[in-house]
C-alpha cells in the first residue's frame, strides 16, 4: 500500500480507544527496528522526520528508506510525517519531498501568528492531490525540543502552560488544522520530570467539549523507563585512565552517572489518554534512543570486561578481540529499538490495529 495521510488512522484510533505511534526516524537501524515491530505487532505506524534529523541524515536518503520499507511491509499503514515543522517554507518543503502529514509548531509565536502560520500550511496541505494532513500546537511543553527549552517552573506551575480549551475551538475554526497537539502535562526529552507526574485529564475532557472531534496528538510521551536509565548507568564508559576524575566527584559527593534521574509520562497514564480520551496520536523518540543507546553501551561494556578479566588472569594467550564492527553493536542495538517499539505499541493499544486504518 502507498504511504498514507493521518485521516482514516485518526478516525479509526478515535472510535477504536487507540492512538497512532509517532516514532521519530534518525537513520537505518531506527527505521527498520520500528518497521520490525509494526509489522510484527500488525500496527499502523507515522514515522516522523524532525528538522534535526532531515539535516542530519539528508532527506533523500531517509526517504529512499521509508521507500523501501513500504515496499517491504505492504499490509501496514505508513504515514510520514515532518515533526515541529518550525516554518511554512520548511513544511511546503515536506510535502514536495513526498510526506504524507506535516506538524506546523507556531506554539511558541504569539495566538494569531500561530493561526497565520497554521493556516497558511494547512491551505497549500489540503490543496494537494493526495491529501496532506496537518499538525498544530497550542499550549507550552516542558523539557527541551529542537533547541527550543521549555520553561524553568513548568513543573511547579504546569497549570498556566496547558492548552486553553476556548483559545482551542477558536484556534481550530481559525487555522483548518486537522489535528492539535495539545499541553496536558507532558514534556519533552529525557529529564522530564522531579516527581510522579499526573496528566491533566480534566484539560483533555475540556478541550473535548469545546473541539468535538478533533484528534489531539501527545508530544513528549516517552517514559524514560528506569531500567534503561539504569543499564546507561551501568554501562556508561567511565575513562578509567582519569581515577581522578571519578575520586573528585565522589569528593563533591556527586554520584558518578552519565544520566541523572528523572521522570518520564507512566505508561498507564498514557495508555488511559488513549483508551479514553481523544489522543490519537502519541509521539515517542527519547525511549527510542534510551533503548538504543543502552543496547550499544552494554556490548562495549562486555567486550571491555573480557578485556580486563583477561588481564587480570595475567594476560596470557589471545586478547579477547574488541568490537570495532558497526554490525556487532548496531545489530543488537536494532532488537533494542523493536523491542520498545514493540512495548509501546501495547500502551497505546496498537497492536493488530493495522488492517482497520488500511
Ligand atoms: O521533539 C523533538 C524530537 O524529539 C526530535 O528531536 O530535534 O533532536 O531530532 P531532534
Ligand atoms: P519524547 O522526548 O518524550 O520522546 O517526545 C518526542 C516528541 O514529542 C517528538 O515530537
Ligand atoms: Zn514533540
Amino acid at each position: 500500500m502507498p504511504l498514507v495521510n493521518t485521516k482514516k488512522m485518526f478516525e479509526k484510533a478515535i472510535d477504536g480507544g487507540f492512538a497512532i505511534g509517532a516514532f521519530n526516524v534518525n537513520n537505518m537501524e531506527i527505521i527498520q527496528g520500528i518497521m520490525e515491530a509494526v509489522a510484527s505487532e500488525k500496527a499502523p505506524v507515522i514515522l516522523q522526520i524532525s528538522k534535526g534529523a532531515r539535516e542530519y541524515a539528508n532527506i533523500r536518503y531517509l526517504k529512499a528508506l521509508i521507500d523501501t520499507a513500504v515496499a517491504e511491509y505492504p499490509d501496514i499503514p505508513i504515514a510520514v510525517h515532518c515533526d515541529h515543522g518550525d516554518t511554512v517554507d520548511l513544511c511546503k518543503e515536506c510535502v514536495s519531498d513526498g510526506y504524507t502529514s506535516v506538524m506546523i509548531d507556531g506554539s511558541h509565536h504569539s495566538f494569531d501568528e500561530n493561526v497565520r502560520l497554521t493556516k497558511a500550511v494547512a491551505e497549500f496541505s489540503h490543496a494537494q492531490d493526495p491529501y496532506v494532513s496537518v499538525e498544530a500546537e497550542l499550549g507550552q511543553l516542558g523539557g527541551i525540543e529542537e533547541d527550543v527549552v521549555g520553561a524553568d517552573d513548568y513543573e511547579e506551575n504546569i497549570e498556566k502552560y496547558l492548552t486553553d480549551p476556548e483559545q482551542a475551538a477558536e484556534f481550530w475554526k481559525a487555522s483548518k488544522c486537522d489535528s492539535l497537539a495539545v499541553a496536558i502535562g507532558t514534556s519533552h526529552g529525557a529529564f522530564k520530570f522531579k516527581k510522579e507526574p499526573k496528566l491533566a485529564f480534566n484539560r483533555i475532557e475540556q478541550i473535548m467539549k469545546t473541539c468535538p472531534g478533533l484528534p489531539l496528538v501527545m508530544h513528549g510521551s516517552s517514559s524514560v523507563p528506569k531500567e534503561f536509565v539504569d543499564k546507561v548507568n551501568t554501562f556508561a564508559v567511565i575513562d578509567n585512565s582519569k581515577p581522578e576524575l571519578i575520586a573528585a566527584f565522589a569528593k563533591a559527593g556527586v554520584n558518578w552517572e552519565q544520566m541523572p534521574k528523572s521522570m518520564g509520562v507512566p505508561e498507564d497514564q498514557i495508555s488511559k489518554a488513549c483508551q479514553q480520551y481523544a489522543v490519537c496520536k502519541v509521539n515517542i523518540d527519547t525511549d527510542i534512543r534510551l533503548g538504543l543507546t543502552a543496547s550499544i553501551l552494554e556490548v562495549w561494556a562486555n567486550d571491555n570486561i573480557k578485556v580486563f578479566e583477561w588481564l587480570k588472569a595475567g594476560g596470557k594467550g589471545t586478547q579477547p578481540a574488541f568490537n570495532f564492527d558497526p554490525r556487532k553493536y548496531l545489530g543488537p542495538a536494532r532488537k533494542a529499538v523493536k523491542e520498545m517499539v514493540a512495548r509501546k505499541l501495547h500502551v497505546l493499544g496498537a497492536a493488530g490495529k493495522a488492517g482497520l486504518c488500511s
